[in-house]
């Protein structure tokens, strides 16, 4: 093909995942048409897009080269992957780049052969979320999307309305939402929860996401007292004994009234806090809902398994992951 003959600087390949959960891509088409104008050629594998709805034409005519899986690892100067997987690493030349957008530390094992062959990674999910970084903050991003499809998973499988409905048959009462942990992905839970007539409380161990949480409308739930629990960074540090005894009284009290609780508490570095014991889930009325979004760092709830759907008694336990699975279409511009 010409591309090879046509003076480059760098070759970009961009491959899709082996694993079939997996849907996201890294390169859009917009990002293609900004990437074509510089001396670069980017090689994709056939029918990259087709779970984003791009089909290989538009690519095609937006300047990409389609190529086997084996020959974009042999020629790329630059890999564009969601994560790093068996067998890749071998077929890379000297020197390449890998970009990702998750790094597993299942991958420390194959990280033994990078030193031989010189290659570098980078991985998007360990920059550090400061200000000067935001343009590049995909954890953000995803969290967001994450926190709204929850809450439209969850009030799908609910078997009652969200909102407030009043007729001359009779008045249903609005779900009430329960979120645990407000950061990026609370915050978008409490946002949607509310946009579709859900009445909200939420809990967090940092008292500056008290302000957060009122400011969409939430009330705020929280331990009397409470020490702040966030570091100088603006992430959460692990509670102590007391602390972790005095909340759980309080979320057990506040867990049997709710209608759909949506987890999202997580520890930078750490195994998610165990926040919804068995005894707190059977509590609840069947019909309500769990959805964990920290199943895959070990979970908020009791039950929870990841990407499945558990029933307890009647009490439905999610722990999909929505932006693998749901949502890979939805570009950030
Ligand atoms: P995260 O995903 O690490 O954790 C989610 C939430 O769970 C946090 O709010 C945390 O305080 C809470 N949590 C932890 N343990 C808990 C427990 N036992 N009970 C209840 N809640 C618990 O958090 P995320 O979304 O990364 O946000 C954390 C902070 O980082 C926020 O202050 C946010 O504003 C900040 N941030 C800053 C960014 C930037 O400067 N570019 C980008 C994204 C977030």
């Amino acid at each position: 093909s010409d591309v090879y003959k046509r003076q480059v600087f760098m070759i970009i390949g961009a491959l899709h995942e082996k694993n079939n959960t997996e849907k996201r891509i890294l390169l859009s088409l917009e990002t293609v048409k900004k990437l074509s104008k510089e001396k670069l050629s980017i090689l994709i594998v056939k029918g990259y897009g087709l779970n984003s709805n791009i089909s290989d034409q538009e690519l095609i005519d937006s300047g990409v080269t389609i190529e086997t899986e084996e020959n974009i690892l042999k020629k790329s100067d630059v890999i564009l992957k969601i994560s790093l997987e068996e067998g890749e690493i071998e077929v890379l030349k000297n020197g390449a780049n890998i970009v990702l957008n998750s790094f597993d530390k299942k991958n420390l094992e194959i990280l033994k052969n990078l030193k031989s062959k010189n290659i570098n990674i980078f991985s998007l999910d360990f920059l550090p979320r400061i200000t000067r970084a935001q343009s590049m903050d995909i954890l953000s991003s995803q969290a967001n999307l994450a926190g709204y499809r929850s809450v439209i998973d969850s009030s799908y499988e609910f078997n009652k309305a969200v909102p407030m409905m009043m007729t001359a048959a009779g008045t249903v009462t609005p779900a009430k939402f329960f979120i645990i942990g407000a950061g990026v992905a609370g915050l978008q839970a409490i946002a949607t929860a509310k946009r579709l007539g859900g009445v909200v409380s939420a809990t967090d161990v940092r008292l500056a996401s008290k302000e957060q949480v009122e400011s969409l409308g939430g009330k705020f739930v929280f331990v009397e007292d409470m020490e702040n629990l966030e570091t100088a960074g603006g992430y959460a540090k692990e509670a102590s004994e007391d602390f972790k005894k005095k909340q759980e009284e309080l979320i057990k009290e506040t867990v049997k009234k709710q209608d759909i609780i949506i987890c999202t508490a997580l520890i930078p570095g750490k195994k998610a806090p165990r926040i919804i014991t068995e005894e707190m889930v059977l509590s609840m009325k069947p019909g309500s809902i769990i959805c964990d979004l920290a199943a895959a760092q070990g979970g908020n709830s009791a039950f929870s398994e990841p990407d499945k759907v558990v029933d307890k008694n009647g009490i439905k336990i999610i722990a999909v992951s929505y932006t693998h699975l749901t949502l890979p279409t939805t570009p950030y511009v």
